[in-house]
């Protein structure tokens, strides 16, 4: 499917309440469309107020401005839910940065606790604001966007590989404390994808024959692109994955194989 035709609407969605966190851009707006497309009221939490409000009016939900990296922006981005639309049934934890390329040993302190507090403690916050509500509703899912780079790394990625092999776990982890309240947390594992952050993992010095190594590596031989991702993040959402739970989903055209 390119970006610009429909989403074709999941089963198992409908009716359903979900939050989804960087939801303005790339991954999180392909989500927001998906679900929404699949009969979820949506609420758009993105640091980017302005583009989370277009992809809300695009989709007939609530935008919020929320930094992931704050426990009072994350309990707001649950109230909204809550208080627009009654309760909440999905969250996704999506929201997630990273740099260019650089060796391990020339990272900033700053970057690296950046990277941290968004990819790690943001989805942490955002489940954790989230979970109260979930049990509310009597039950419901996470879906945590991790990375394959949670469980292979490459070289120029010492902050971002180690985030994401944590929030790949913190998945897991909250999938089985949380399977006793009828919560099913799971990650989804892409491989490079088509979104504004592409072009941090290409790196500067000769983006295209980055991206053409990155192809050649993906035995389905080309990127992710957002719908892709928003797929499996919504199914995994959907009831259709009911008995799934702590499963980390590469979406990587077999890249991991
Ligand atoms: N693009 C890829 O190749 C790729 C591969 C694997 C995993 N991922 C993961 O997918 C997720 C989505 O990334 P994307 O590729 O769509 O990138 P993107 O840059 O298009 O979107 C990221 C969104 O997150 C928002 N955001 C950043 N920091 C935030 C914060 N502190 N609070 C709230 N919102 C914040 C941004 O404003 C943006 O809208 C990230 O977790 C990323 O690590 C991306």
């Amino acid at each position: 499917m390119s970006a610009s035709s429909a989403p074709v609407a999941l089963p198992g969605l409908d009716g359903k309440v979900a939050l989804v966190t960087g939801g303005a851009s790339g991954i999180g707006l392909a989500t927001v469309r998906l679900l929404a497309a699949s009969g979820a009221k949506v609420v758009v939490a993105d640091l980017d107020e302005a583009a989370a409000t277009a992809a809300a009016d695009e989709v007939g939900g609530t935008a919020v401005r929320a930094d992931v990296t704050s426990a009072d922006d994350c309990a707001a981005a649950v109230a909204a839910a809550v208080d627009t639309y009654g309760h909440l049934d999905v969250v996704a934890c999506n929201a997630g940065l990273t740099t260019y390329p650089t060796p391990a040993v020339e990272i900033t302190e700053g970057d690296f606790d950046a990277t941290f507090a968004v990819n790690v403690k943001g989805a942490w916050l955002t489940a954790r604001a989230a979970v109260g509500a979930l049990k509310d509703a009597g039950g419901g899912a996470i879906v945590v966007t991790g990375s394959v780079m949670g469980e292979r790394t490459r070289p120029g990625f010492a902050a971002y590989a180690p985030s994401k092999a944590a929030a790949n776990h913190l998945a897991r982890s909250l999938a089985v404390e949380h399977a006793g309240d009828g919560i099913r947390v799971n990650a989804v594992a892409p491989v490079a994808t088509d979104t504004a952050m592409l072009e941090k993992f290409l790196g500067t010095e000769d983006p295209a024959a980055a991206r053409q190594r990155f192809e050649s590596s993906i035995p389905l031989g080309r990127l992710a692109t957002p719908e892709d991702v928003a797929s499996a993040i919504c199914f995994l959402a959907s009831d259709s994955a009911s008995f799934l739970t702590g499963v980390v989903l590469p979406v990587d055209g077999g890249r991991s194989i």
